[in-house]
Parts: C-alpha cells; sequence; structure tokens
C-alpha cells in the first residue's frame, strides 16, 4: 500500500481542510482523529479526493502508514491535549521525523516541546496557520517554525498548498523552535487592533452621527477600493449589509456586544511587555472585548455616569478614512517592533521583510498596506524602526492630522475609541525627543535610592533629596 506523505490528527474545521487541500495537491494524506466515528464519513464526503485519504482509527496504524522520515501534523488545542498526543505518539516515532503543531499556540510552550522532542532526536514544528476555513482549505498564509532538516521534508507541501501573492507562496521559514507560533501570535494581535479599529469608527458613525449600519457597511465598502483595502475591511462591509432573516433588521443590530477571545491577542500584550515594547493598540483591544463581557455593569454606567460634555460634529468621513489608515499603520507598527525584539532576544534573525510578505495574501490581515510595509522594511529604516522607513513616516505625517481630529471628537463627544487613542499617544511618545522618564527617575530615586544617569556627566548618580555618601543601588 502507498506510504502517505504526511499524517493530519484532529479533523476539526481546520484539520479536514489542511488534508483536503493537501490532497488536492496530489499529496497522499494520512488521517486520525480522536472520535473514530468521524473518519468515514470524511472520507466519504472528500469525493473525487478520496483515494489521496488514507483514515486510520488506530494510531499506531496512523503512524506506521506514513512514509519516513515522518511528518504528523496535529490540528488539536495546544495546551494540555497536545502534550499528552505527544506522549502517545512519540513512543511510536523514529530518529529524524517531525510533529508539527498547526494550531495557535504559546511559542513558549512550542519552544518546550521543540527542546524535549529534540532530545529524543525528533524534530518539532510550530506552524501558525491564518485564514479560517476557506484559508485552510484554499490557500492559507503559513508560518514555520523548525529545524532546517523539518523544513526541507515539509516545504514542497506547505509551498504547495499555501495562499501566493503575484506567484511567491505565502509560507516561509521564519526561524527555529517558537518563531512561527510568535509570529502568528503577534498576527492575531494585528487583527484584535484591526478588528477595534473597525469596530470604533463603526461606533462613532453609529454614536456620533446616528448613522444606520447598511450606510456604513457603504463606507467600509467604498473605503476598500482605496488605500484601506484588506479583508477585515472587505468582511465588515458585508457584515453590515447583512439582513437578520427573522426580525429583517440589520444582522448586526440582533448580535450581543459581548466578544469572545481565545487569548492569542493577550499573548502578544504579555509578550510585548515582557521584552519592554509596547503593543497599545493590540491592549486597548483585548481591554474592549474583555469589558465588553460586562454588559450588566455597562448598562448600568450609562445611566449613572455623564459624559459631561456636549455633543462635537463628528469630523468629516475624509478625515474618519485617514485616521483609520494612521492608526492602522501604527499598530502593524507596533507588531513589527515586538517581533524584531523577539528576534534579538531569541536569536531568531527573523526576516521582517518576509513576514509581511507573507502576510500579504491567505491571512485574516491580508491588505493592501502589508505590500507597503514589506517595501518599506526592505530600505532598513533608521534604528529598525517602521515609522521612519520614509515611505511609511511621509505617510503618516499626511494622515496624523485627521486621526488627531478623530480622537479628539470621539474625546469629546464622550465616545470610546481606545484602540485610535492608544496607537496615537504611542505616536506622540516616539515623537518627543526629551520624554518625561527623568521624572520617573528622580521619583524611583527619591523613594527607593534606585539611582539615576545624568545628561552632563557619566555614572550613577543620586538626587539632592538623597544621602550623597550613600553608594547606589
Ligand atoms: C486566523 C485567525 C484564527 C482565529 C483566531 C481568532 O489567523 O485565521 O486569527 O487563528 O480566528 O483564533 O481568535 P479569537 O477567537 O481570539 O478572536
Amino acid at each position: 500500500m502507498t506510504k502517505a506523505d504526511i499524517g493530519i490528527y484532529g479533523l476539526g474545521t481546520m484539520g479536514s481542510a489542511l488534508a483536503l487541500n493537501l490532497a488536492e495537491k496530489a499529496f497522499d494524506v494520512a488521517v486520525s482523529n480522536r472520535e473514530a466515528e468521524w473518519l468515514a464519513p470524511f472520507v466519504e464526503e472528500a469525493g473525487g479526493l478520496a483515494p489521496r485519504i488514507h483514515a486510520h482509527a488506530d494510531l499506531a496504524e496512523f503512524i506506521s502508514a506514513l512514509k519516513p522520515p515522518r511528518l504528523v501534523l496535529f490540528m488539536i488545542p495546544s495546551g494540555a491535549p497536545l502534550d499528552q498526543m505527544i506522549a502517545s505518539v512519540a513512543p511510536l516515532l523514529d530518529a529524524g521525523d517531525t510533529l508539527i503543531d498547526a494550531g495557535n499556540a504559546d511559542f513558549n510552550d512550542t519552544r518546550r516541546r521543540f527542546k524535549d522532542l529534540s532530545q529524543k532526536g525528533l524534530h518539532f514544528v510550530g506552524m501558525g496557520v491564518s485564514g479560517g476555513e476557506e484559508g485552510a482549505r484554499h490557500g492559507p498564509s503559513l508560518m514555520i517554525g523548525g529545524s532546517a532538516p523539518s523544513w526541507k521534508r515539509l516545504s514542497p507541501m506547505v509551498e504547495a498548498i499555501a495562499a501566493s501573492y503575484e506567484g511567491q507562496p505565502c509560507a516561509a521559514h521564519l526561524g527555529p523552535d517558537g518563531a512561527g507560533h510568535f509570529v502568528k501570535t503577534v498576527h492575531n494581535g494585528i487583527e484584535y487592533a484591526d478588528m477595534q479599529i473597525i469596530a470604533e469608527v463603526y461606533g462613532l458613525l453609529r454614536d456620533g452621527a446616528d448613522w444606520d449600519a447598511a450606510r456604513i457597511g457603504r463606507v467600509f465598502d467604498r473605503w476598500n477600493a482605496g488605500p484601506l483595502q484588506s479583508y477585515l475591511v472587505e468582511i465588515t462591509a458585508q457584515v453590515l449589509a447583512a439582513t437578520d432573516p427573522e426580525t429583517e433588521v440589520p444582522a448586526v443590530d440582533v448580535i450581543k456586544d459581548k466578544a469572545g477571545q481565545k487569548g492569542t491577542g493577550r499573548w502578544t500584550v504579555i509578550e510585548a511587555l515582557k521584552l519592554g515594547q509596547s503593543a497599545s493598540g493590540v491592549e486597548a483591544a483585548v481591554g474592549a472585548r474583555g469589558w465588553s463581557s460586562d454588559i450588566a455593569l455597562r448598562d448600568t454606567a450609562s445611566r449613572v455616569l455623564e459624559a459631561g460634555t456636549s455633543a462635537q460634529e463628528l469630523p468629516t468621513l475624509d478625515d474618519l478614512e485617514r485616521a483609520f489608515e494612521a492608526a492602522r499603520i501604527l499598530s502593524h507598527a507596533q507588531g513589527f517592533a515586538v517581533l524584531q525584539a523577539a528576534s534579538e532576544a531569541f536569536e531568531w534573525d527573523l526576516d521582517l521583510a518576509r513576514v509581511a510578505e507573507i502576510w500579504r495574501a491567505g491571512c485574516i490581515i491580508r491588505s493592501a498596506l502589508l505590500d507597503d510595509l514589506a517595501e518599506a522594511i526592505r530600505t532598513d529604516p533608521p534604528h529598525g524602526a517602521l515609522v521612519l522607513a520614509p515611505a511609511i513616516s511621509q505617510r503618516l505625517n499626511a494622515a496624523i492630522p485627521s486621526l488627531r481630529r478623530v480622537v479628539a471628537a470621539a474625546v469629546t463627544d464622550g465616545l470610546p475609541a481606545p484602540a485610535m487613542s492608544a496607537v496615537l499617544s504611542w505616536y506622540d511618545s516616539l515623537r518627543q525627543a526629551r520624554g518625561t522618564a527623568n521624572v520617573i527617575q528622580a521619583q524611583r530615586d527619591f523613594f527607593g535610592r534606585h539611582g539615576f544617569e545624568r545628561l552632563d556627566q557619566p555614572g550613577a548618580h543620586h538626587g539632592p533629596w538623597a544621602d550623597p555618601e550613600d553608594p547606589v543601588s
């Protein structure tokens, strides 16, 4: 019997879609699943692709059905269930085989698994897969972290199934161990920020200008033909145009304003902070999703707490468009700064331009902007800061006045715009050659004798409020 090129364990939505995508590209795929009763219907529904799909309920048979050195891809929850599966599968493998985690994983777990398995002579790949079910089935963006030999074995498959942008596959080996999952985490963080900015723009038009969903949807539709072109803007236009068949009111108007989240946005913020970076746009988005859950509190607060202001005129649509553009550039720049910091901290040598390139198609944050960012990164901007690449700083300089007007209007009208204001403050902090951390240092020295550096002398010093004889702690 033909041995399969790859094994996929986990036939949920994403695992099934990846298996069919691989079979369509003429790879033989062995499949297995915890619920064995899913296997037969899956093969049956694969239609013309069924001959390339080989189902095995038994784990040992599934593993022995694979061509050596084996590739075993897991599409299951990346926490404890994956650790349990690795423990069951590892004894069935031979040195040189590769395990792949294609779920959204905490990259710290990926690094741990990579290290543990390499001690057993096994390769472990953390593969970020973006694009939802449609992407997985017909062309996702794939962010891969792992050893060079595992990439060599895997690359023909991932390059064949990935989305492509102007003929280039949106799949890349980004570095060892957790590099792929880290990049996917930051992708999701940017996704959170972008979705939040869109929701803020919607909120300003709904609550500040009293526009209905369909009218706002038409604005997003128009914007999707310009510099804001992106998958998220495109689907927002479609979402806002849809009608609820039961009530015949706009579909968004019957949806509770309570957002879910699975953790990747939060991971981005946590890792950014650990690296001394600020992903404030992502933090605003994660926070907004968090507090959206407390509907009862907000309902009461809406009657008790006043805006303390009278409504001002909203900025023009042109301002809103440019404000969105500036906020999007800034939240992407924050994401790339986090990636740069991680690359240095973990010695990954990430090719950030390549990251931007593989995000141009297939993934959820695909947009016209990413092509411009890839080009800007290749110009090697001063201090590695994307906002200082000439093409980007010029765009920001042109769009920032609009972002200011929109944030100012939101603040004066008492309408929330947490992501847009957070990235604007980040931008203003960056522009400040002399910041205000001198006061923070003075306070730290005052209460804790932590010492500070002076502008005019080398070494560590204390202020006149401390005992000058004491050594700097
Ligand atoms: C993607 C998505 C995908 C998924 C996220 C959404 O790139 O295809 O990011 O990974 O939609 O899990 O995350 P939340 O459920 O946290 O919004």
